[in-house]
């Protein structure tokens, strides 16, 4: 399939492995980028800037495909090495960055020199405008149903992606809640060139992570997410365990007067111990409302195949039936 984002990237297939902490190594970007995707490794997972450089080097040894990092801006504790960061994809000769979290104008020039391609990712409309107008190359507007940070306006997709097609000149792709072809074929009619998909990838063979984490995905339901931190005004989509339904009960009861101190338990440096080890009440995870519609682990190739394919047999053979005279 070609569209202006396959394009953009030099990918086959219209389907990018958004940014994942503790998920997007080397061996989960390049499953996806071997299978025809864009597959994106998270650049604040990797310590320094000297691990990216050496994870972007592992990337490139297991796949010559174009691959991105991602770049995020979250308030933090401490503000990470973010020029050495870049300083590292830049030097490892990577072409794509995803930046999300916070407006990436500062860190634009140094990108857009270097010849690389910046997808924003947005949670609003007028965030994507102004992603566009600081000259960001794309936008990956991500909807309320996204696994991670959906952002404080609670606009799902089916409203999200037509008012941003309306608005936006520099193509997008739809984030958030996206398993299948069905979904992409929505997403190209809603007006995106293609789809982001986060919790799905981390149901395939490849993905770096503990086996009980794929399991609880494949056991989770639509019903099974929760939004914490809504009161601090950093909502985070996470799957429900001891830990998640613990921090909930602190935020009703602390009320407006939570600060970060009185959750940092159940959500500071839990990743590892979920992802790696998988202890799966260490904390809250991010994951999206699309474990509904993960029912299996396939290879990364698998999963894309078979997305095209159905994308493809909906386009040639469903939608042209509703034409008939
Ligand atoms: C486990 C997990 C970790 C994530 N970590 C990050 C991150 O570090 N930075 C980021 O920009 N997005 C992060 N995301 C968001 C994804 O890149 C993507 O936007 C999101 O998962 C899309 O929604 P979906 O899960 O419904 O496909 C994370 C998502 C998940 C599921």
């Amino acid at each position: 399939m070609k569209t202006a984002i396959t394009e953009m990237f030099g990918i086959e297939h219209p389907i990018i492995q958004g940014g994942m902490h503790f998920v997007g190594f080397a061996e989960m970007a390049a499953a996806v980028s071997n299978a025809g995707g864009l597959g994106i490794i998270t650049g604040l997972t990797q310590r320094t800037p000297a691990d990216l450089a050496n994870e972007i080097a592992r990337c490139r040894d297991m796949t010559d495909k174009p691959f991105g990092v991602n770049l995020t801006f979250l308030p933090g504790l401490a503000t990470p090495d973010y020029p050495g960061y870049v300083k590292a994809i830049i030097d490892g000769g990577v072409k794509a960055v995803e930046t999300a979290g916070n407006n990436p104008v500062k860190w634009l020039p140094m990108l857009k020199d270097a010849g690389i391609k910046v997808i924003h990712k947005c949670t609003a409309v007028r965030h994507s405008l102004k992603a566009q107008s600081i000259g960001c190359d794309a936008v990956s507007v991500d909807g309320f149903e996204c696994g991670g940070h959906p952002g404080e306006d609670d606009v799902p997709n089916w409203i999200l992606l037509p008012r941003a097609a309306e608005e936006l000149d520099i193509p997008f792709v739809a984030s958030g809640g996206v398993a299948n072809g069905k979904q992409l074929v929505a997403a190209l009619a809603l007006g995106a060139d293609g789809v982001n998909m986060g919790t799905r990838f981390i149901a395939t063979k490849e993905a770096p992570v503990h086996e009980n984490v794929k399991q609880a995905i494949l056991a989770a339901t639509e019903l099974d997410t929760r939004l914490v931190m809504r009161p601090l005004r950093n909502t985070e989509r996470v799957l429900t365990n001891a830990a998640v339904e613990r921090l909930l009960v602190k935020e009703k009861e602390l009320g407006a007067n939570i600060k970060f101190e009185d959750i940092i338990a159940e959500v500071a440096g839990v990743y590892p111990k979920i992802m790696l080890e998988g202890t799966m009440d260490a904390g809250a995870w991010s994951c999206g409302m699309v474990v509904g519609l993960i029912h299996d682990i396939p290879t990364c190739k698998e999963l894309i195949d078979g997305i095209m394919a159905e994308a493809d047999a909906i386009i040639r053979k469903r939608l042209p039936g509703f034409l008939a005279a």
